[in-house]
């Protein structure tokens, strides 16, 4: 059953009575296959799975996207009932709030920074964006009070962020981060691929295959870091990586020397649209 609330009193109302455990995943909607990898998760752990779409607008800049980022309310809809018909006796409360306000009331003025972690990298480049999230999550958090929540890895310095916060603030919630979920040729599946020209989408594959290259390149040996690291400073040539680089998994340091987990972060700079991926690779 998907039960759809469009404002806080009625999510606080439903919220208030359920004695059972909840799982939830935060989304801003526009869903495709990633969003719907981590409810299937949810559902498969809990009976009930709250799920947010809200465009949240604390975390983008003022040149950004907000305006223009794909918003489509029923479709997502269509989609949750979809896969909750094979979670039968499941229940799904899908809060999308008509308005900020309703999120981010006036007499709710808290900021949340998670020092460190949110000004490298991604929060280099979009100054603040990384406060706007770990405070909407907060707040969502607070709304929704999970046991477990649920996160794409294609975000991965957003996982680390908001499982810092988590840590930080004591918070009782189980953060689980979900493998990128991906079309056949190997673009990371993102509600922003739909501003991709096709042209600019068949070119988006070498975010991917770079990827693998390197992560062959590295074949799992602390010895072979230098010379992916050399072949790194070589594909930097093309000015389109906003940023390719390889640092330590559990704390984006970038001193991975002793690391045993590395993470290779990349983000492709496509016309005005940028594209995140990055993976994993474990040093022996
Ligand atoms: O990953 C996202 O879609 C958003 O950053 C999140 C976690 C829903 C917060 O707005």
């Amino acid at each position: 059953m998907v039960t759809l609330v469009r404002t806080t009193q009625e999510l606080n109302d439903i919220r208030s009575k359920e004695t059972r455990p909840v799982g939830f995943v935060p989304t801003m909607g526009n869903l495709h296959q990633g969003h719907i990898s981590l409810l299937e998760r949810a559902l498969t752990e809990y009976e009930v799975v709250y799920f947010s779409i809200f465009v949240n607008p604390k975390q983008f800049g003022p040149n950004e996207d907000f305006n223009r980022y794909p918003r489509t309310l029923e479709q997502d809809i269509n989609l949750i009932e979809e896969l909750t018909k094979r979670f039968p006796k499941k229940e799904v409360v899908v809060y999308s709030p008509k308005d900020p306000q309703e999120v981010f009331p006036e007499s709710k003025n808290q900021n949340v920074s998670v020092l460190g972690l949110s000004t490298m990298l991604e929060g280099k480049i979009r100054p603040g964006h990384f406060d706007g999230v770990a405070t909407v999550v907060y707040r969502l958090f607070e709304l929704m009070k999970p046991t477990s929540a649920y996160f794409g890895l294609k975000d991965f310095q957003q996982y680390l962020v908001i499982r810092q916060m988590v840590k930080d603030l004591q918070m009782p919630i189980k953060i689980v981060g979900m493998p990128i979920i991906r079309e056949a040729e190997g673009l990371a599946l993102s509600s922003r691929n739909q501003y991709l020209s096709p042209e600019q989408k068949s070119t988006s594959l070498l975010i991917s295959r770079t990827l693998k290259e390197i992560t062959k390149t590295i074949n799992n040996k602390r010895a072979n870091l230098s010379q992916a690291q050399t072949f790194i400073s070589t594909l930097l040539k093309d000015p389109n990586w906003n940023y390719l680089e390889m640092r330590d998994a559990e704390t984006l340091s970038e001193d991975i020397s002793h690391s045993k987990q590395i993470t290779i972060l990349a983000v492709y700079q496509m016309g005005t649209t940028r594209l995140l991926d990055n993976t994993q690779v474990e040093i022996e």
